[in-house]
């Protein structure tokens, strides 16, 4: 409406320039000319074409007015009544002109009767109906962060179609910290803008900026057009890597399995790309360190790779390095700190040890130090020792893990002379370990053991006639202690036996103990005696003890038994007168015979051997008595006589032989048959020997005798006493046997002088030596000559026992 009424009030003669100014302009050449802005509404009237031609409008229709437009659209109307010219089709400048500052449609107006043609031009004023364009709806700008201050970067212009002051006219950019706008005039008058980086940029902090440029037109009211303009920042490795810390610390079990991770150090670099691809090495690694970590170059993760000992080192101080791609590198310092694990054993170290340990060291003593060492810490480097049960030695600690071997008990050889002694240390780790060690302790001698018989007491039995030189018994003494101190070595304790040193009976062999005789032992003369022997050791001092051997003679049959009646020689005239009315059974005479030995070898037997009357007489096995078996006969002749043997009963038996002369007579007058009867049994030269031998022996008797009575006479008195003793002559038979085993098995003297006095051949000895000296006589003849046989055993008298000291005492 104010559109229409400007138009109207306006003259078209005045040109105006303003803002909303129409001009219409009516040409004097016939020509019309009107103005007006684009895009009026369908039927808004440009101009009455009537008025401006000085046409009445009555007759307007009539002529029939006609627009002829040389194109197809018909911008325009003619309203035959009113003559108003209207717009008929939307008109855009824009469309029509462009860029071209002035617009105007030309056409033709007919009128008919008569027939009239105008031209008619319709300029176009342009509006503001466009608003600036950008050609994109968004910029994008990369910009290298190190873009320098200053540095201008231009964006495309913004497009408006409008023309004149309706076209764009400036630009705005929205705040920014880094950049600000800068807008320029082109030759072309056109307006463009370029944005200026006034901060520098990070892009770091902001890799994107999003800014916002509007261009402005300078119509009214002003239209705007906005384009987004991205700034994408372009990296440069201006950042170097950056550890998350600076400092790592790990604790790490020691004998931590391989590739394991310890730590993972990380450092980050704000670069982009390869400038923020960061590697990681070892800057500083301790040269005992580097066999037993590594680290990953990529993800920074510190592994195990050898084996990590707490006893080696108990902590590692690293240095990593992060680098970028380009070379910018930073380091952090990691430390490594090792946890002590129970993986050391205790070990047992014998610092000395004294041995051997003599045995008698008293308890308590000091024997070796031992030390132990764990390489562990605290309690898994805590060590208990000890020995084991029954241990002679125990363990008592010292200073820092030594521990000194001490004796608990008294220590001997004898029963034990070496120990192994296990010594176990633990340490109070968590399981514990432990370790053991076992020493050899062997303990000296000493020579604390006497030698020892086997026996309280030995008795050895050696038999008579034994060589000399032979072995008579060993004795053993034991001596357990070592070497010399248990070497046994024998003696003879120096003692008399029967008044001679014993080493004349018995030496010792001082190394076997072996006892032996040194002369031949003879029954007869010494039945026993007894040699102490000492054994004595080689220590020093050395020491002894002793024991008592008692030696036992055996009796051996070496003796044969010995006639003491009658003489056994047969040298004897002793006859016995048997009575001729002697009946059976009645004594006639008796063998009497000893053994010096004893025993068996003493048990005598009488045999008759031959007889001139075999059954006549017959002999007693065991009393030797002569009996008759019958009575005598007349035919019997007057002279018997009886061979007898005496057998002992020693193996073999020892015997002799001896010859009894019997004269079966009442009267001593027959005697002289007697010669007859001695010669007819010897031999003539017996006889003659036996005659010469009784002559001198009568001679050397009958001197003997006037001396003997001469001193008898003296000392009358006392021999009388004497002999009163031996007057007492039993009257009983003698026992079956004439040996009586005594205690050591001799024949009682006295028993057997008794048994000689009682033969009851006194009568017969009577007989026979008065026939050939004094009555007094016989007791000494007899006396004399078993003296002298008597006086040969003397020699085996040498205990002087009493029981073999024969005694005559007639
Ligand atoms: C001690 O050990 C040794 C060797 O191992 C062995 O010959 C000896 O018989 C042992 N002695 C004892 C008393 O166990
Ligand atoms: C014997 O014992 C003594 C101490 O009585 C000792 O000194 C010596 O070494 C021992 N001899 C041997 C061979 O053991
Ligand atoms: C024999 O031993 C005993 C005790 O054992 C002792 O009293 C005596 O003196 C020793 N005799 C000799 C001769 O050594």
């Amino acid at each position: 409406m104010g559109w229409k009424e400007t138009y109207w009030f306006l003259k078209p003669t005045a040109v105006c320039f303003g803002f909303v100014c129409i001009i219409s302009v009516r040409l004097c050449s016939g020509d019309l000319r009107y103005s007006i802005p684009e895009e009026m509404r369908r039927g808004a009237v440009v101009g009455k074409i009537t008025q401006d031609l000085g046409i009445d409008s009555k007759s307007l229709s009539a002529r029939k007015p006609r627009l002829d437009f040389e194109g197809s659209k018909r911008y325009c109307d003619v309203n035959p009544q009113s003559g108003e010219l209207t717009v008929n089709e939307r008109i855009d400048r824009e469309a029509l002109c462009g860029q071209k500052l002035s617009c105007a449609i030309h056409f033709d107006f007919f009128l008919e009767s008569p027939l009239e043609l105008l031209r008619i031009t319709l300029e176009i004023q342009d509006i503001n109906d466009n608003a600036p364009k950008f050609r994109n709806e968004a910029i994008n700008l990369e910009i290298q962060e190190s873009a320098h201050k200053g540095s201008r970067f231009s964006i495309d212009e913004a497009h408006d179609p409008d023309v004149g002051i309706n076209a764009v006219q400036s630009y705005t950019l929205s705040s920014s910290e880094n950049f600000v706008l800068a807008v320029h005039t082109s030759a072309d008058q056109g307006k463009y803008a370029e944005i200026v980086l006034e901060n520098e940029l990070d892009r770091e902090k902001q890799d994107r900026l999003s800014l916002v440029l509007s261009a402005y037109d300078g119509g009214s009211p002003r239209r705007t057009g906005t384009v987004v303009i991205n700034v994408r920042v372009l990296d440069t490795n201006d950042n170097m890597p950056i550890f998350t810390h600076a400092l790592y610390e790990v604790s790490v079990p020691e004998n931590t399995a391989l590739h394991s991770v310890l730590v993972q150090v990380s450092a980050n670099d704000a670069d982009e790309g390869a400038n923020g691809e960061v590697a990681y090495e070892f800057s500083y690694i301790p040269p005992d360190a580097e066999s037993l970590f590594s680290i990953d170059q990529k993800t920074g993760e510190i592994k195990v790779q050898g084996e990590i000992d707490f006893e080696e080192s108990s902590s590692y101080e690293l240095r990593v390095k992060a680098k970028d791609g380009a070379g910018q590198a930073a380091t952090c310092k990691v430390i490594i700190k090792i946890l002590d694990m129970n993986d050391n054993s205790p070990v047992i170290i014998i610092k000395s040890l004294n041995t051997p340990v003599p045995e008698d060291l008293p308890p308590g003593s000091e024997v070796g130090i031992i030390y132990v060492q764990d390489k562990d810490s605290t309690a898994n480097g805590k060590i208990r020792c000890s020995t084991g049960q029954n241990s002679p030695l125990k363990l008592v600690p010292s200073v820092k893990n030594h521990f000194t071997l001490v004796t608990v008990t008294h220590l001997d050889r004898e029963s034990q002379s070496e120990y192994n002694i296990t010594i176990t240390a633990s340490d109070e780790g968590s399981p514990p370990l432990s370790s053991s060690k076992t020493l050899h302790l062997s303990v000296a001698d000493v020579n604390d053991n006497p030698p020892v018989f086997e026996e309280q007491s030995y008795s050895a039995h050696v038999k008579e006639n034994n060589k000399a030189g032979s072995s008579v018994c060993r004795v053993a003494a034991r001596d357990p202690d070592w070497r010399q101190n248990g070497t046994v070595v024998y003696s003879l304790s120096p003692s008399d036996v029967s008044g001679a040193p014993v080493s004349s009976f018995v030496s010792i062999n001082g190394d076997t103990g072996v006892l032996h005789a040194v002369r031949s032992f003879d029954y007869e003369q010494l039945k026993s005696f007894k040699v102490l022997v000492l054994a004595r050791d080689n220590g020093s001092p050395p020491l002894s003890s002793n024991v008592s051997v008692s030696v036992w003679i055996s009796d051996e049959n070496d003796n044969s038994p010995q006639i003491l009646y009658p003489s056994p020689e047969g040298h004897s005239f002793m006859t016995e007168m048997v009575p001729k009315a002697a009946q059976s059974g009645s004594l006639v005479s008796k063998v009497i015979a000893v053994d010096a030995d004893s025993g068996q070898n003493a048990w005598l037997s009488y045999h008759m051997v031959k007889a001139t009357e075999p059954g006549l007489f017959t002999i007693g096995e065991h009393s030797g008595e002569i009996r008759t078996q019958r009575d005598i006969s007349e035919s019997d002749h007057m002279k018997q006589n009886l061979v007898l043997s005496v057998r002992d009963n020693g193996q073999p038996s020892l015997s002799v032989t001896c010859t009894v002369y019997l004269l079966i007579s009442d009267n001593l007058a027959e005697l002289p048959e007697l010669k007859d009867m001695s010669y007819e049994e010897s031999s003539s030269k017996l006889t003659f020997y036996l005659i010469i031998a009784l002559v001198s022996v009568s001679t050397f008797f009958l001197t003997f005798i006037i001396i003997v009575l001469a001193v008898r006479f003296c000392h009358r008195r006392k021999s009388r006493l004497l002999f009163d003793g031996a007057v007492a002559i039993p009257s009983a038979y003698l026992p079956p046997n004439y040996a009586e085993v005594e205690g050591a098995g001799t024949l009682r003297s006295s028993y057997n002088y008794d048994a000689y006095l009682t033969t009851g051949s006194r009568t017969s000895d009577f007989k026979f030596i008065t026939s050939y000296s004094d009555r007094t006589l016989p007791a000494d003849l007899t006396l004399k000559k078993t003296h002298a046989s008597v006086e040969d055993m003397e020699g085996f008298d040498g205990a002087g026992n009493d029981s073999q000291v024969w005694h005559f005492t007639s």
